[in-house]
């Protein structure tokens, strides 16, 4: 018999989850009008809710956390995550920050001014959030392949180089500071950039004196897809791959409590003296002091030995075949997946899911909910909920895709959990006729409305 995978670690320690009845279920979402946000984690038997700070720490990373520095200024941990970004990424400054949010506010403050284009692929919601508050505009030239959720394209993060042509051939140079490459392509369902378009990215931004930067929040699961999918790169190791992906970079946000498996953190990465300088002051205004930035010494120490683990393939293939194990079910069963699966996490299509709902009720959130009370998993609307009213017009922005996301966090959930997830979205699939309303918003935020919006079912 062919030996089947299995994951490449053991647990250490546990931690108890708990089940639900249906009954229970229905008041708890009712009381949490209809926006898993609001739920009790305990109320949640399987949360798929993020990867992001939900990861599961090595014996390794905990031992660290034993020996940090908490010096206020100049602490050996601080040093320790200078020589660890300088050798993976090649960028000789850096700024501890307390999430990837924080990083871009700061980052922002140099680069963003009002009336400003940040051309990029898909750009994340809490990216476009700091874009559009500066009063500036966040301009998707994602590849049009991204937006076929059944096309099987290795890289469907790629920026369309003709459409980032014509938007700096569109505006004058100093409007547009930079190009955010988002690695994996979150937003666009995990999907990664390919080595070559980062080359050409850069290349062309280069040519207009405009600076690239990465948002890295998934950047080893981007790099291990290039190993995997892109020509000439089976041989290198991870690491190799990613110091490659960084040499075509001017600066990079990270949000650590992804690729560098730390329930918090972040920092910036820079290649240019002077903007590490200038930014210094924000980060000293809103984080912190240039060596800790919204970090305990203890924080970045474990965060050094993520970044370690989460660079090795090993890792990273048992991770990522475990998202494809479920992701397989679920196709098996004729569930409309965006294709091919993700990094962190599966994209449902809901708007193939649910034909029958209009897209003025909220398609993908109201299978968030029936996921919720068939299983007491928690998911998230990635969907016109996430998209928010236009600034201007304040009308819905209906997206090109109306997705549902189930993001796995790392090294957190077995296989079996994984069969149970598959048994529930089936069921939900099996019954999909019986429902054909959705959701009416009751109240909402101005801005990243979907954390706090108040639903009402149809
Ligand atoms: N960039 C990307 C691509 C992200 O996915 C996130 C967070 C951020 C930036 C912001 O980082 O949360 O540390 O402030 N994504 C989480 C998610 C929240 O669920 O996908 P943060």
């Amino acid at each position: 018999m062919k030996l089947p995978f299995a994951e490449l670690y053991k647990i250490k320690m546990v931690e108890t989850i708990k089940q639900s009845t249906q009954e229970q279920r229905e008041q708890w979402l009712a009381e949490a009008y209809n926006n898993v946000f609001n739920l009790r984690s305990e109320y949640v038997f399987i949360d798929l809710l993020t990867d992001s700070g939900t990861g599961a720490m090595s014996d390794k990373q905990w031992s660290q956390m034993m020996i940090g520095d908490e010096s206020y200024a100049g602490a050996t941990s601080y040093l320790k995550m200078k020589e660890t970004i300088t050798q993976l990424f090649g960028f000789n400054d850096f700024l501890p920050t307390h999430q990837g949010r924080a990083a871009e506010n700061v980052l922002f403050s140099v680069l963003v001014k009002e009336g400003d284009i940040i051309p990029g692929n898909s750009h994340f919601d809490t990216t476009k959030g700091h874009i559009e508050f500066r009063k500036a505009k966040a301009v998707d030239c994602t590849i049009d392949e991204a937006f076929d959720s059944t096309l099987y394209h290795p890289f469907k993060g790629n920026i369309d180089l003709s459409k980032l042509s014509k938007v700096f051939e569109e505006s004058t140079q100093e409007k547009i500071p930079m190009v955010i490459v988002t690695v994996t392509n979150n937003t666009s369902g995990g999907q990664p950039v390919s080595m070559q378009n980062l080359r050409e990215v850069s290349a062309l931004t280069h040519r207009y004196e405009s600076k690239v930067v990465i948002d890295s929040a998934r950047f080893a699961e981007n790099a291990y897809f290039i190993k995997k999918r892109e020509e000439g790169y089976a041989k290198k190791s991870i690491k190799e791959i990613v110091s490659e992906m960084y040499s075509y970079a001017d600066a990079m946000t990270m949000s650590s409590k992804k690729d560098a498996i730390v329930n918090m953190g972040g920092f910036i990465g820079f290649r240019d003296r002077e903007l590490y300088e200038k930014a210094s002051v924000y980060n000293i205004m809103f984080e912190g002091f240039v060596t800790y930035g919204g970090m305990s010494g203890r924080d970045m120490n474990a965060l050094c030995q993520g970044l370690d683990e989460a660079t090795e393939f090993d890792y990273l293939d048992t991770r990522i075949r475990q998202v494809e194990y479920l992701a397989d079910k679920l196709l098996a069963h004729g569930v409309p997946l965006l294709q091919p699966t993700g990094g962190h996490a599966i994209f449902i299509n809901a708007a193939a899911f649910f034909p029958e709902i209009p897209k003025e009720e909220y398609i993908a959130q109201t299978l968030v909910v029936e996921l919720y009370l068939e299983g007491g998993i928690r998911a998230v609307e990635v969907g016109t909920l996430l998209a928010d009213r236009d600034p201007i017009t304040r009308e819905n922005r209906y997206p090109k895709l109306e997705l549902v996301r189930l993001a796995i966090p790392r090294r957190v959930y077995t296989n079996s959990h994984m069969d149970y997830i598959a048994a529930a979205v089936c069921n939900v699939y099996d019954r999909r006729k019986e429902i054909t309303r959705g959701l009416r918003v009751l109240k909402e935020a101005p801005i990243m409305r979907h954390f706090t919006v108040v639903l009402e079912r149809l």
